[in-house]
């Protein structure tokens, strides 16, 4: 039985006033029935993690390195994440693929890095318009994954999240069908690798995601939860979602 993500990722968006809206999540959903994960800048996870207290919330970096420690300017390691208080790392978003050339390689050795430290990695892969318009987005999907995920995946330590590049920030969302399609060929090519850990592997939906349009993606076979920029970074909307995916 997969549980349930919620996860926002709020990007290089949060001061400290921003932390307001974590405590109006918190008191919304005082007792939730699934994971609820904000990545907020690394900045902010420190006070969230005060913030939280006992909550259920749990946190993530948006990114590490490979090293656990060394000579890499501005640089983070997972064990510096776990320290301030993470529980996940988001690896390999298309917008770090994208501005620093993250190779599906460096995100291996990254989620080795990030299992290693005790964070569960959330692996990102997606196509961009070009790939979809060409017919190629399974066999891209599938390549990211098969080079992206480290061999250390299990169930318990590896969250993947599809993003199809063109539906993020967008207001842009694939067909239900596509959506499908996709998870259905990450299900298939993780359960091959890996069993019945590929099996119990938790799969995200993310790119415009919405209050509006999040029940009809969570009632897919497959999505187990989604990863939200924009709609995470207010209590409402993302409160809305985190209702919509309990009651999914
Ligand atoms: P949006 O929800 O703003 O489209 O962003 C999706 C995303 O990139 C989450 O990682």
């Amino acid at each position: 039985m997969r549980r349930k993500l919620a996860a926002g990722n709020w990007k290089m968006n949060g001061l400290p006033a921003d932390l307001a809206e974590v405590s109006a999540l918190m008191a919304a959903h005082a007792a939730p029935a699934i994971d609820i994960l904000i990545c907020p800048p690394a900045t902010l996870l420190a006070p969230m993690a005060s913030l939280r207290g006992p909550h259920a919330l749990r946190l993530g970096g948006q990114d590490c390195h490979a090293a656990s420690a060394g000579a890499h300017t501005g640089d983070i390691s997972a064990p510096m994440l776990r320290a301030a208080g993470a529980d996940y790392v988001i690896l390999g978003h298309s917008e770090r693929r994208a501005a620093y050339g993250e190779t599906d390689a460096a995100i291996a050795a990254k989620a080795m890095a990030a299992h290693s430290a005790g964070l569960i990695a959330v692996i990102c892969l997606g196509e961009t318009l070009d790939q979809r318009e060409a017919g190629q987005t399974l066999p891209i999907v599938a390549a990211q994954l098969a080079a992206s995920v480290a061999q250390s995946a299990t169930a318990q330590n590896t969250v993947i999240a599809y993003e199809p590049i063109w539906a993020i920030g967008t207001g842009r969302v694939p067909t239900l069908a596509q959506i499908t399609e996709v998870h259905a060929k990450l299900r298939a090519d993780l359960t091959q690798r890996f069993g019945a850990q590929g099996a119990g592997m938790r799969l995200l939906y993310g790119g415009s995601v919405k209050p509006s349009n999040a029940a009809e993606i969570f009632a897919l076979p497959d999505v187990d939860g989604a990863l939200v920029g924009g709609a995470s970074l207010k209590a409402a909307d993302f409160g809305a979602i985190i209702s919509a995916l309990s009651a999914a």
